[in-house]
């Protein structure tokens, strides 16, 4: 076996939302097998604060500010990343907001601001970047979605079809990326806590998660990070086009009987 098909040395990774939650478990990680991750992120002073952090610990960790709502704000990304001349072997498109709020509520501020964080960003990043992965004929793209995404919920009219719109997005990509040995694979987290779950789920959505997730807890972003991990390795080079649930069983189960009880 090639132990190179395990490690990300001298590949670069750019994390959007890397400054919180999945994104910068996700940084933690993509560094520790010796990738140099670059975060993509509106907070500027989380971003600087936590590349310096990395750095004191011996990390090729780096930050550039850019909000991914805005097309201008990933073409001056794009420039920074050919000026610095730096190749993008891997994207984890993290960066998102959430919004729990009934369909006939949603006003059409809410829908087109969900949208055009959640889906406008994924629509414009992955082209940004795939135009600089395409002349080196190689990448490792991955998506964000959700099991929101995939299925309904209460409250979820606006960030379901963001996350949905995702999925479709990414399936498209890895076809057309196909020739030039990009992947692109998208994952569903159930619950995870962090900071996006803190303000979307309150008391009675987590009780209504809680009792339809078969390992009867809320996910960690570390374990969102490890699946992550596994779609950018030289190795997984024939895993593409995938939408992968971390949900702990969320979305596999039907029925759940308590059997410990
Ligand atoms: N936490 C969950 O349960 C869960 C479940 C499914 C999917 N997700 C998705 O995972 C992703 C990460 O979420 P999280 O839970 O880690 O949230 P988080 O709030 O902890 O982190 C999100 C990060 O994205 C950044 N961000 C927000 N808008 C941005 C923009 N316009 N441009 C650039 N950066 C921006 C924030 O500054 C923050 O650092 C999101 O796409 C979210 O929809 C989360």
């Amino acid at each position: 076996m090639d132990q190179k098909n395990f490690f990300l040395d001298g590949q670069t990774a750019l994390v959007t939302g890397g400054a919180s939650g999945i994104g910068l478990s996700t940084v933690r990680m993509l560094s520790s097998v010796g990738a140099h991750v670059i975060i993509a992120d509106t907070n500027k002073e989380l971003g600087h604060y936590l590349s310096e952090k990395f750095k004191s610990e011996g990390k090729k960790v780096g930050y550039i500010y850019c909000d991914i709502s805005s097309e201008a704000s990933i073409s001056e990304l794009g420039k920074k990343l050919i000026r610095k001349k730096k190749s993008i072997e891997i994207l984890m498109h993290f960066a998102g907001i959430g919004l729990e709020k009934k369909f006939v509520s949603t006003s059409l501020d809410d829908w087109n601001k969900i949208i055009s964080v959640n889906l406008t960003g994924s629509f414009l990043m992955t082209k940004e970047i795939a135009k600089l992965m395409i002349p080196h004929k190689y990448g490792r793209i991955v998506t964000m979605s959700s099991v929101a995404g995939l299925r309904g919920g209460t409250g979820r009219a606006a960030y379901g079809a963001s996350k949905g719109g995702v999925i479709a997005l990414s399936k498209v990509l890895a076809i057309e990326l196909s020739p030039y040995n990009i992947t692109v694979n998208t994952l569903c987290p159930g619950a995870i806590e962090t900071e996006l779950v803190k303000k979307m789920h309150d008391k009675e959505t987590r009780r209504a998660f809680l009792q339809n997730i078969p390992q009867k807890r809320y996910g960690f972003p570390e374990e969102v990070a490890s699946a992550a991990l596994f779609f950018t390795l030289p190795g997984s080079s024939y895993v593409n086009g995938t939408v992968f649930p971390i949900d702990g069983g969320f979305n596999s189960s039907g029925i759940i009987k308590n059997e410990a009880s």
